[in-house]
């Protein structure tokens, strides 16, 4: 049995060390808002949080993990969806189809914890995710909108 610590509680989950964390996220636990792409860490729209740190969890055996490490998925970003970043999108109607808007929700709250007041020269560098919809400009406006939050 492996224990994880996802969105504050310990889950054990009886899996092959080797399993990407992604199919533990979704097939053991059933936490289904963390989506599959590429399945080689290059689309992002698998990205979750440990320890605070984007990471995309199509690459990661849970092996790796250690029981404490903080894992957070989109469903245990905020309560009702009421963090900043999660109001900015919908504020700006940032997703089209939306496959990959978690994955890129994800990956601005973890820009905006390390750099709360990014250029959008910054936010081209951090945010690689892929959107095929090409949702980019809202996504950075909708960044800068939650920056602006956090500031005040
Ligand atoms: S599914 Fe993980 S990066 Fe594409
Ligand atoms: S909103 Fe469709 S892939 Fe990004």
């Amino acid at each position: 049995m492996t224990s994880l610590t996802v969105n504050g509680t310990v889950r054990e989950v009886d899996v092959d060390p080797d399993t990407p964390l992604l199919w533990v996220i979704r097939e053991q636990l059933g936490l289904t808002g963390t989506k599959y792409g590429c399945g080689i860490a290059q689309c992002g729209a698998c990205t979750v949080h440990i320890d605070g740190v984007a990471t995309r969890s199509c690459s990661l055996p849970v092996g790796s993990l250690q029981p404490d490490q903080k894992i957070v998925t989109i469903e245990g970003l905020s309560p009702n969806a009421s963090h900043p970043v999660q109001k900015a999108w919908l504020d700006l109607d940032v997703p089209q189809c939306g496959y990959c808007q978690t994955g890129q929700i994800m990956a601005a709250a973890a820009l905006l914890q390390a750099n709360p007041n990014p250029s959008d020269d910054e936010i081209a560098g951090e945010i690689t995710n892929i959107c095929r919809c090409g949702t980019y400009n809202r996504i950075k406006a909708a960044i800068q909108r939650a920056a602006e939050t956090n500031r005040g």
